[in-house]
C-alpha cells in the first residue's frame, strides 16, 4: 500500500484538505494525524475491523485498548454510561485538551477497540487538525500514538512516515505536535479516581475537581529508585525504546557527568558508538562525540516537546549505547522521567553524591 502524505496548512484549514482522509476513514482505513500531544493513527472506533488494522499496523499486542477521540464533549453521552458528575467537570475545565478520561463503555463500542475491557477511554484534542478530521468524519476516531509498538512515539509527519509508511492509507502532516508527550490518563471507572499515565496535566492541575486524586501505585513505584531498581531491567515495561542501549543516571551534577564519561570512554574504547543526552546547562561537560542537548532544566516544556524527537534521532545515527541524565520529578517533570525510564526499560544508575550520600 502506497501512504498518502496530505501537508495542511494550520493557518488556513480548508474543508476540502480533509475530503480524502475523510472518505479513506469512512471506509474503514486509517489515517495518521496530529493532536497536541502525539500524532495518533487514527480509525473509526465503532468499526472492530479498523480497529484491528490499527494494532496490525502498528503491531501492537490487541488486548491494550486504544483511546476513542471525539470532537464534541457531549459525545460522552453515546460512548460511556454512568458517567459521574467529576467527569463532566473535567470535561469543562481540561478538554478540549491533554487529558484522556476511561468511563464504563456502552455496547456501541466494540470489543476490539477496547482490548475487550468494560470501559473506554475518550479524548477531546484541542488541535484544530484534528479536532477538524473528527468533526469532518462524521466519526468517533480510535487512535493510539501513531508509531510502531515499543517505539517512542511520534510527534512529527516524518517519524509517522519512517513508522508506519506502506502500512497505512494517509498521513496528515501538521506539522510538530507543541506538547510532544501523549494525554494524562485518568480512571474514572472505579471507586476513586486515579492516574493511569502522567501527562501534560499534572495531577496538581486536576486537583482542583478532584481534591483526592491519586496516581496509581504503579506509576508512582516505577518513578522512585528503590522500586526502580526492584524492577530493573523491567523489559517487559519497555515502551518509548530507542534501538541503541539506554541507561538513565541519577544523583549529584558533577557526579552524573563524572560517571556518564567514564562509562561512555569504555564504550568507546570497545569501539562502540555512544551518546549522551544532557539538559542544555551541562552538555558542554560532557566528551562523547555525541551530545544532544535536550534544552534547559527551567523549561520542562522545551524538553517534553523535544524528548521524542531526540530519543529517534539517536537511531538516525546508529548509536548503540546512550547516557542520560535524569530530570526532576513533579508536574510535567513527572510525565517526562516516565517516559524516559520506560525508554530505558528502567535500567538506572544512581550515583552516590561526592559526600558519599
Ligand atoms: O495523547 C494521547 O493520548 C495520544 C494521542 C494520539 O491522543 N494517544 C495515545 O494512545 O497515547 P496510546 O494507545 O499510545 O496510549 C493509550 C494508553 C495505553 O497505554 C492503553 O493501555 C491505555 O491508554 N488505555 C486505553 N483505554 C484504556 C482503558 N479502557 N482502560 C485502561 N487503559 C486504557
Ligand atoms: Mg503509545
Amino acid at each position: 500500500m502506497e501512504t498518502i502524505v496530505k501537508k495542511i496548512n494550520r493557518e488556513n484549514l480548508k474543508k476540502e484538505d480533509f475530503s480524502e482522509a475523510v472518505a479513506i476513514l469512512r471506509s474503514g482505513g486509517l489515517v495518521a494525524f496530529p493532536t497536541e500531544t502525539v500524532y495518533g493513527l487514527g480509525g473509526n472506533a465503532l468499526d472492530a475491523s479498523a480497529a484491528a488494522k490499527i494494532y496490525a499496523a502498528k503491531g501492537r499486542p490487541s488486548d491494550n485498548p486504544l483511546i476513542v477521540h471525539v470532537a464534541y464533549k457531549d459525545s460522552l453521552f453515546e460512548l460511556a454510561k454512568e458517567i459521574p458528575d467529576e467527569a463532566w467537570d473535567l470535561a469543562k475545565y481540561f478538554w478540549p485538551g491533554p487529558l484522556t478520561m476511561i468511563l464504563k463503555k456502552k455496547d456501541v463500542v466494540p470489543d476490539g477497540t477496547t482490548g475487550g475491557l468494560p470501559t473506554v477511554a475518550v479524548r477531546m484534542p484541542s488541535d484544530a487538525v484534528a479536532r477538524m478530521l473528527i468533526a469532518q468524519s462524521g466519526l468517533f476516531i480510535a487512535a493510539p500514538s501513531a508509531n510502531a509498538s515499543g517505539r517512542p512515539s511520534t510527534t512529527r509527519a516524518e517519524h509517522v512516515y519512517k513508522d508506519l509508511a506502506g502500512r497505512i492509507e494517509m498521513i496528515l502532516d501538521g506539522g510538530s505536535a507543541t506538547i510532544g508527550l501523549e494525554s494524562t490518563i485518568l480512571d474514572l471507572s472505579g471507586k476513586k479516581p486515579v492516574i493511569l499515565r502522567p501527562g501534560y496535566l499534572s495531577r496538581e492541575d486536576l486537583l482542583s475537581v478532584l481534591p483526592n486524586l491519586e496516581y496509581d501505585p504503579a506509576v508512582i513505584a516505577r518513578t522512585t529508585q528503590k522500586d526502580i531498581v526492584a524492577r530493573a531491567p523491567g523489559m517487559k515495561y519497555r515502551h518509548y525504546a530507542p534501538k541503541g542501549n539506554l541507561t538513565v543516571y541519577e544523583g549529584g551534577r558533577v557526579e552524573v557527568a563524572a560517571a556518564i564519561n567514564r562509562a561512555a570512554a569504555d564504550k568507546i574504547r570497545e569501539g562502540h558508538t555512544c551518546a549522551v543526552l544532557a539538559a542544555e546547562e551541562t552538555a558542554a561537560e560532557y566528551v562523547c562525540p555525541i551530545v544532544k542537548s535536550i534544552g534547559a532544566r527551567t523549561q520542562e516544556e522545551i524538553i517534553a516537546a523535544r524528548l521524542f524527537d531526540v530519543l529517534r534521532s539517536f537511531d538516525d545515527e546508529g548509536v548503540e549505547f546512550i547516557f542520560s541524565e535524569s530530570f526532576s520529578d513533579g508536574h510535567l517533570g513527572t510525565a517526562i522521567m516516565n517516559r524516559l525510564l520506560k525508554a530505558a526499560g528502567y535500567q538506572v544508575i544512581h550515583v552516590p553524591d561526592g559526600d558519599g550520600k
